[in-house]
């Protein structure tokens, strides 16, 4: 009996649980970078080197079949993990979960340096003081369906960054109680991302040197700020995050270039019930932005990034308190999540880059998705 417990406690502890593979027909292969900005200081006036740097997590897909070899890989490097912990620990989240899942990558023969794509670029951008990794299940999902996705920690706003020569970056330096510093953080994002799009060599013109953005929460509010800023990137998809700064009321005045954008709002958040969401879309409306307003029906704020997937894969759900489960995890179904939002961004994405008709998921509401709306 006594071995029984024992073989069970060891196997939860050393087999890693593993994500199930993306949907798409791409593999996807992985790779982590840091990217330094000589043209910048730190905004922060935190970094121990002169200039800003950002770490990425890159997402390319490989076509069936040429994949080197499949290699699994931690969700998290141990020392983020162990820091989620403890900020999870709060939400009766159980330790040393997010440290044991492993994601199998395809290791292609050779990884392409940074400037180089056959796949045009995805970035995207995380929630507010929130890590890159947990949204490594929707950038895999997503690269599945034929993008490279790229996801952006902001070091100091980010709740850790860990560089390769070993510093480590704590965040949570954004006071969420004042808009000056909501708003400087998000310009810094603004301005990693127009750095970002640099390093990969986007010029904005052709179908590979475009680029689309998404993002949940402030992330969604970054692919706002950043498309009025910077016109390479033409389309943006805004999960239910709170908008800021100045595109609220500018909009996206940028004459000659078509830039398009959905809201997607967790059910009961909407261009009506919330202001800033209601002026953005009027601006848009009054610019002929193509867009379209979208609805979560059982989403919550929670439903946008893969705490909700990994919680039902290492079946943790029930290890938590219901109240701490629905604040930080929502009850939409994790995995239905991420499928749901990485169909739509396909034909979202391939409307922008290609310039297609808007058709497919985009042309109204679809009986294999009853959960979404369509607002307006
Ligand atoms: C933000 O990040 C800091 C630094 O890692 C952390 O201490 C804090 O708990 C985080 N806040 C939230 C709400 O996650
Ligand atoms: C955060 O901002 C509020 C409002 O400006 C201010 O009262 C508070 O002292 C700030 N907190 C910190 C830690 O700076
Ligand atoms: C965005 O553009 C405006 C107007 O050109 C400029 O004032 C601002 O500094 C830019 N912000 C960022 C974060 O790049
Ligand atoms: C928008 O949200 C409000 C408040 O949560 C809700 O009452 C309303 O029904 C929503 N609007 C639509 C069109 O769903």
């Amino acid at each position: 009996m006594i071995s029984v417990v024992l073989f069970a406690l060891l196997s939860t502890v050393c087999n890693g649980v593993l994500l199930p593979r993306p949907s798409g027909q791409f593999q996807v292969s992985m790779s982590n970078s840091e990217l330094v900005d000589k043209t910048r200081k730190d905004p922060w006036g935190l970094d121990t080197i002169d200039h800003r740097r950002i770490m990425i997590s890159r997402f390319d897909p490989v076509p069936p079949n040429s994949c080197y070899r499949n290699e699994k890989v931690p969700y998290m490097p141990p020392v983020v993990a162990a820091a989620e912990d403890n900020i999870l620990a709060p939400y009766g989240w159980p330790a040393g979960v997010l440290g044991s899942i492993e994601v199998v990558f395809c290791s292609p023969k050779t990884s392409p340096p940074i400037n180089t794509r056959e796949t045009p670029v995805v970035v995207l951008s995380t929630g507010l003081n929130t890590t890159r990794f947990y949204y490594a299940a929707f950038a895999q999902e997503v690269a599945s369906r034929g993008f490279t996705v790229i996801s952006i920690d902001h070091p100091f706003e980010t709740d850790i960054v860990e560089f390769p020569d070993g510093t480590i970056a704590l965040g949570g330096n954004t006071n969420k109680s004042d808009v000056a510093s909501i708003e400087f953080s998000l310009s810094t994002r603004v301005d990693d991302t127009s750095f970002l799009l640099n390093e990969l060599g986007i010029k904005g013109s052709g179908r590979n040197s475009k680029a689309v953005m998404f993002g949940g929460s402030f992330g969604g509010a970054a692919a706002a700020a950043a498309m009025m800023n910077d016109t390479r990137i033409r389309g943006g998809v805004n999960l239910d995050g709170a908008l800021w700064g100045p595109v609220v009321n500018v909009g996206f005045d940028n004459p000659g270039t078509k830039q398009s954008f959905i809201l997607w709002g967790a059910e009961g958040h909407n261009t009506t019930s919330a202001d800033d969401w209601g002026k953005f879309w009027s601006m848009l409306t009054k610019q002929r932005v193509w867009k379209k307003e979208l609805s979560l029906t059982g989403g919550a704020h929670a439903a946008f990034w893969d705490l909700p997937f990994i919680a039902d894969v290492a079946e943790v759900r029930d290890k938590m308190p219901d109240d701490m489960e629905e604040a930080l995890l929502g009850l939409f179904p994790g995995a239905r999540a991420i499928k749901i939002v990485a169909d739509y961004l396909h034909d979202f994405f391939h409307f922008v880059l290609d310039e297609k008709p808007e058709e497919g998921l985009l042309s109204g509401p679809n009986p294999a998705y009853p959960e979404v709306q369509f607002l307006g």
